[in-house]
């Protein structure tokens, strides 16, 4: 994967448009974690340092109206990357575009920076930002000079309008910044010539989703670890009952070819031998432990069981390299 980075290019007066994950937890206007914003420090100076005039988007949580964009500005974060750089960030409180927008990124001189607004903002009209919508991603492309840089690693699933949609109009390069290089080089330096044992571990909601990801990987791993609600199309192939866990019976084929070709690759397949069962998904719900297919009809399971944790866990410490995609279960409920 080699890709084109910020060091190719030439920034000194441009106005360079850089995709960030500024997606930091934020309570009552105080970010409680800033990991995400230090990791971004190293592109954004190099930028400034060259003579480059960055612009910088971000998404923060997810918006889908008005009322969503409570406590969801980048107005802290600003302030934060401001007390970072040592320099004023200039920001827009609640803009995503339009004449002061373009008026103050237009001002923008050498070496300085604008963080606009929270990306999402725009999804309270017509998902813009997450559905790709074209015209705001020329509109957004337009304010630069024809260089976009990705350093989101953490958004780089997505296919949104500020990370995606944007680079199919920038007119130059879109390059990546030193965080997504970091990334690219160890994940393919992980996967490609892995220290033995190699552990995989997916988790997450859709099977369908990781199909040539489950695929791959069975050429490579030793042990192949499922959880999340994907696990549960696994159980469901073999007949068992899953009750209104998260399944997908169009893939429960797929599963069972999948766990094929982990045997006669001398690969071990590991799904869940128990799971943590709740009548709601909530924090009040009723919950419990259940074993390998007793999932009761009228509940769903949300979470690996302690079994499970204690199976994953002995797999996972005697390897010497682990990739790991997606949650095994609900992590965000406490209760659970
Ligand atoms: C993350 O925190 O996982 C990324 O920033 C992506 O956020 P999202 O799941 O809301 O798209």
């Amino acid at each position: 994967m080699t890709k084109l980075t910020v060091k190719d290019v030439d920034l000194k007066g441009k106005k360079v448009l850089v995709r960030v994950d500024f997606n930091v937890p934020v309570k009552d206007g105080v970010i409680t974690n800033d990991n995400r914003i230090t990791a971004a420090l190293p592109t954004i100076k190099y930028i400034l340092e060259q003579g480059g005039r960055a612009i910088l988007f971000s998404h923060l949580g997810r918006v889908k109206e008005e009322a969503d964009k409570e406590g969801k500005s980048l107005a802290p974060v600003a302030a934060d990357l401001a007390a970072k750089l040592g320099q004023d960030v200039k920001f827009i409180p609640g803009v995503t575009r339009g004449a002061e927008l373009e008026a103050a990124v237009n001002a923008l001189e050498d070496g300085q920076v604008l963080l606009v607004e929270n990306t999402r903002f725009e999804d309270v009209d017509g998902k813009k930002e997450s559905k790709n919508d074209p015209e705001l991603g020329k509109y957004w492309a337009s304010l630069g000079d024809g260089i976009f840089v990705n350093d989101a690693f953490g958004t780089a699933h997505r296919a949104h309008c500020s990370n995606v949609g944007v680079t199919e109009f920038v007119k130059g390069d879109c390059v990546v910044g030193y965080l997504m290089q970091k990334e690219i080089d160890f994940l393919g330096n992980a996967v490609n010539n892995p220290e033995r044992p190699f552990v995989a571990i997916l988790g997450g909601a859709k099977v369908s989703s990781k199909i040539s990801v489950i695929e791959n990987l069975l050429d490579k791993v030793d042990t192949l670890i499922i959880g999340g609600g994907m696990a549960y199309t696994f159980m469901a192939a073999h007949g068992e009952e899953v009750g209104k866990s998260l399944l997908e019976e169009d893939y429960e084929e797929y599963a069972l070819k999948m766990e094929k070709k982990a045997e006669e690759k001398g690969v071990k397949l590991l799904i869940p031998v128990d799971t943590v069962v709740a009548d709601d998904f909530s924090n009040d719900a009723n919950f419990k432990v259940v074993g390998r297919g007793e999932i009761p009809a009228d509940m769903e399971g949300l979470d690996v069981g302690p079994k499970t944790a204690e199976l994953f866990a002995d797999a996972i410490k005697g390897a010497k390299t682990v990739v790991w995609n997606g949650p095994m279960g609900v992590f965000e409920n406490p209760t659970l």
